[in-house]
């Protein structure tokens, strides 16, 4: 399989993929030459537990020689215990018990909030903020801030955007319907959100009546060591996860909690697929997994950033989501793929790594060699 077979059949929506893979194992993958890549970059920030994981495989496999799939006239056992998994961890976490609308993709956990702050304050307005990423289906699309992908498709429903200043956050006033925040912004170029900052938003959102909610598609899960990046300094309203939800299953979650609870009646959402018993079981499995993982996940991150800073480099982000500040990166993506690693850049400066959960310190020392041989 080629490039240019891809190229003659697939839209140009992505641009030429770099590379064809065709398998992997753990933290590994191989292209369809042979070649053996270190994958930090996990399917941006999806693959949890790396590559060809057993359990997650098994959940599959028992999940669909039982059920692959029922309608939403019906529930699954899976569907449950998946919701119900969601809801502890929240809970757990120190946000409020919510309940939860399954969904495929993080665009479309995205729609369902913004469908809920409609419905919270029809004719609100939406806030997010400058360098937010959100989704490309409409709704979502419209909260996305980056012009060249929004600006094409003007007719999207709107929405303010602001700086991530307290400053900004004083000027909103009651027409506000739901401020939307990423605990990280990641397509951003890794930029947390400064515990201050995400105060000063739950306080206003209380103030003027609005849904806060956070996007933890690609932080959430135990990305940053803790299944969620919010917890701890605010309360949110609404969390939209998906990304490493599935572990590489396709799928996304919203969950609803205190003002946003009770929003959906019914036939005000839906979705064929989304509680899929399959994908539901599969994630199900994963974070099971991923519940032995969270410490690793810090302590690793910990390390590789203390690693990195050792070696000159400014490095942003928490857990396994870090932002390394770096000389044209889009070209170091390239130079670093020769070498045998799949990193990414978010812009001209940051290379983003987001690996598998699993990865090791000694997975990382060569990385980290060859980082300073290149950029050092
Ligand atoms: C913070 C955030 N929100 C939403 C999305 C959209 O998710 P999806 O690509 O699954 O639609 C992404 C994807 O990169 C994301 O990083």
């Amino acid at each position: 399989m080629t490039v240019s077979a891809y190229e003659s059949v697939y839209v140009n929506a992505f641009g030429s993929p770099s590379l064809v893979l065709e398998r992997g194992e753990g933290v590994h993958v191989w292209d369809a030459n042979g070649k053996k890549y270190l994958d930090l970059l996990a399917g941006i920030a999806v693959n949890a537990l790396g590559y060809a994981d057993d359990t997650m495989t098994k959940a599959i496999v028992e999940q669909t020689n039982k059920l692959a799939h029922v309608s939403n006239f019906f529930t699954t056992p899976a569907q449950i215990n998946l919701a119900q998994k969601l809801v502890d961890l929240l809970e757990s976490e120190g946000g409020r018990r919510g309940r939860v609308f399954l969904c495929n993709s993080g665009t479309e956990a995205n729609e369902g909030a913004m469908k809920l702050a409609m419905l919270h304050k029809p004719g609100g307005k939406i806030i997010a903020l400058e360098g937010a990423f959100h989704g490309r289906t409409l709704g979502a699309l419209s909260i996305t801030h980056k012009p060249a992908i929004r600006e094409p498709f003007s007719q999207t429903p709107g929405c303010d955007f602001i700086e991530p200043s307290v400053t900004a956050l004083d000027e909103l006033g009651d027409d506000v319907a739901a401020i939307f925040l990423e605990p990280i912004q990641g397509e951003r170029g890794v930029v947390p959100l400064d515990s201050e900052f995400l105060k000063a938003a739950r306080a206003k959102a209380d103030e003027i009546g609005a849904l806060l909610v956070l996007d933890e598609i690609q932080t959430g899960m135990g990305r940053t060591g803790r299944w969620f990046a919010h917890t701890g300094t605010v309360q949110a309203d609404v969390v939209t996860l998906a990304k490493g939800l599935g572990g590489g299953m396709p799928i996304g979650a919203i969950i609803a909690t205190g003002p946003a609870e009770n929003l959906f009646t019914p036939g005000s959402h839906g979705s064929t697929f989304g509680g899929n018993p399959v994908v539901a079981a599969a994630s199900f499995a994963v974070l099971n997994k991923i519940e032995t993982l969270l410490d690793h996940v810090s302590e690793t991150g910990e390390w590789l950033t203390a690693e990195l800073q050792s070696k000159g480099f400014a490095v942003r982000g928490a857990g396994l989501l870090l932002g390394i500040e770096v000389e044209d990166a889009p070209g170091l993506v390239g130079e670093m793929r020769e070498k045998g690693y799949i990193v990414n850049a978010t812009n001209e400066n940051t290379l983003r790594l987001a690996p598998p959960l699993i990865i090791t310190r000694d997975d990382l020392v060569p990385f980290i060699n060859d980082l300073v041989q290149l950029r050092g």
